[in-house]
Parts: C-alpha cells; structure tokens; sequence
C-alpha cells in the first residue's frame, strides 16, 4: 500500500505533482491556503487527465482523481502522510511561513520537499525544529510530463531523509538527479539561465530576431536534446568522441566564454521589446490555449519516445 502525500499549494506546479503521485498509485491530499484556488485546480486536473488518456498515456482518469483528495485545513491533509511536496509562491519570506507551519504540523519524521526553482534550503530552514527532514525536490512544469526532478539537501539535511525521496520519487515515475552541495538556481536552471542570458544579448546586440532563436532551438539544438545531453551530443560530433571534439572545437567555446562572461540586468526596454514581438505573435488571450497546445506536443512526444524505448530496447 503507497503511503500518503500531501501537496502544498495548488497552483499550476501543485496540482501537476498531485497528478504524478496519483498515477502512481499514492493516496494524495492537494491543500491551499486559498480555498477557492482548490476547485480550479480540480478542474484543471480533470482535465489534464483527459488529456493524457487520449493520448494513451494513462489508463483510468477517473481512478487516478478519485486518489486526488482537496482539503482547505491543513492540519488534516498532513494527518498520517509520509512526504509533503511544498509548491508554494517563490519567495524566501512564502518558504519560511510555509515551512515553518508545515514543521509545527506534521509528524517529525515526515518528510519535507520545496518545489523551489533556485531558492536554496538552508535560506528558509534554518528557524526550524527539525530541518533535518527537509530538502529541495525541484520539478519542470509539468512534472507529469517531464520526469527530471533535482534534489537539492542542505548541509543540514539528513541523508537518510535525501534517500527516502530519491526512492519515494523513482517509485512517483520521476527522474530523480543528485545536486552535489547547495547551489542556487541548481542545475537545470542554471543551464537554462546561460541559454535565456545569452539570447537575451544576441537579441540586444540586434545579431538575431525573437522568432530566429527560438527556430534555433526548435529546429535545431532542441531536436537531439530531447533524447541526448550536451556531453553525449559532442562525443557524437567528432571522430574520435568527446576527446577530438575538444581539441577541435574547444578553443573556439573558450573564446567564446570570455565574450559571454560580463553580466548583463534584463533591461526594461530590451524586455518590453520582446514582450512587444512575443505579444504579436501570441495575443495574451490566446497564451492558455497555446500551454495546452504545449502539454500536447509533449505528450505525443512522450508517447512516441516510449515507443521508441521499446523497439530499441533502450
Ligand atoms: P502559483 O502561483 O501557480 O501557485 C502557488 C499556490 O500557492 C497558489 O495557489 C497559492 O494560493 C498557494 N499558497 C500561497 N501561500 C500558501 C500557503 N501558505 N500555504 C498553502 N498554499 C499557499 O505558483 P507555481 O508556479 O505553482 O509555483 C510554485 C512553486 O513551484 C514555486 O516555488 C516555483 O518556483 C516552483 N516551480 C514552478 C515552476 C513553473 O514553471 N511554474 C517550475 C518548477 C518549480
């Protein structure tokens, strides 16, 4: 029998970790401090899950909300729950009261994971009884969609309690990836960052329009990424592997680095400009429609990558 779940907050990153729990086979309470946002977000499960069972990516919809309990106190939806996902706003003064609460409310040895996209642990722990069960299991939206979750321990946190998740979380259907010292921003979003950073200023220095970076991406770096890491894509890139690779290219990405290296504030104009051509290309009352556009690509991806696990056997 799968122990329990509580899920903090039911925004778009709550509501999408009480789905991966829930088609796990995971008993799930989903609380929020605004009632109100708890039928939405039923709503929007429901609906996600239609989704993904038209695609054939799950089998029963309504087996799997049935497991999806919302409840307004928070007091009950810790009662007898071995892991809370915290998916509160990104704001080290949310983190602390939420801990603080979710540490004075639940059981001691219950675990305690933050969502957080770049806001280490120990920023928000450290007035804790016990911070020792607490750790960073950071998700991509939508987690029922892309598997990766980094877990980020402080140097308080028992190992013990990083294993627990870990197998917690491989048990969920999740990827799981070790984050080796408290790192703000972790992994993922410090290689995004280095991609947003250096768009931002190819789009600045007027080298490259809005639309041509993102066919960049799209057509181009983004088609092997979704299969492949940077590290195994260059070892394909040369005869010899990675080795070869770095003798031929790696002075030229050296050179590079050093080009990239002054930090560089998001301006307000650069931003209201390519807030202006994004704007133009996607009206703001058509940016729900395009996300579930999105979630539906990802999941025809997701079923054709599984197929493809298959035939390989990889
Ligand atoms: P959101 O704004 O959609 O949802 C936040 C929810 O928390 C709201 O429903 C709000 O009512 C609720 N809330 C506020 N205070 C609360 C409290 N004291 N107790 C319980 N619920 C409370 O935010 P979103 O996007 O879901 O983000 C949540 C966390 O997940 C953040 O730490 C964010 O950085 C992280 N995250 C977000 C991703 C994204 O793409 N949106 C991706 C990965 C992580």
């Amino acid at each position: 029998m799968q122990p329990n779940i509580a899920v903090v907050g039911s925004g778009l990153i709550g509501r999408a970790w009480a789905i991966v729990f829930a088609r796990a086979g995971f008993p799930v309470r989903l609380y929020d401090i605004d009632s109100g946002a708890l039928d939405y977000a039923r709503d929007r499960i429901a609906e996600a899950l239609g989704d993904l069972a038209r695609y054939g990516l799950i089998e029963d919809s309504d087996v799997i909300l049935g497991r999806i309990r919302t409840v307004s106190d928070l007091a009950e939806a810790l009662d007898d729950v071995a892991y809370v996902q915290e998916c509160a706003p990104e704001t080290v003064d949310a983190k602390r009261s939420v801990f603080a609460e979710l540490d004075r409310a639940a059981a001691d040895d219950v675990i305690l994971a933050s969502s957080s996209s770049g806001i280490v642990a120990s920023d928000f722990i450290g007035h804790l009884q016990h911070p020792e069960r607490c750790l960073i299991a950071h998700p991509v939206n939508p987690p029922y969609l892309i598997p990766l979750v980094e877990l980020c321990p402080a140097p308080v946190t028992d190992p013990s309690v990083t294993e627990r998740a870990r197998s917690l979380l491989l048990e969920a259907g999740q990827v799981p990836v070790m984050v080796r010292g408290e790192l703000r921003g972790f992994i993922l979003n410090r290689i995004q960052g280095a991609v947003l950073n250096e768009s931002l200023r190819l789009y600045e220095d007027g080298y490259v329009t809005v639309a041509d970076i993102d066919d960049t991406l799209r057509h181009g770096l983004g088609l092997r990424w979704s299969f492949m890491g940077p590290f195994e894509t260059i070892d394909l890139n040369a005869p010899g592997g990675l080795k070869e690779y770095a003798d031929r290219y790696g002075p030229l990405y050296e050179a590079l680095s050093h080009e990239q290296a002054d930090p560089r504030p998001w301006s307000r104009e650069t931003i209201e400009r390519l807030h202006a051509e994004r704007r133009s290309a996607l009206p703001e009352k058509e940016l729900e429609q395009r996300q579930s556009w999105r979630d539906k690509r990802l999941m025809a991806l997701i079923a054709h990558k599984t197929a493809a696990a298959k035939d390989s056997g990889s």
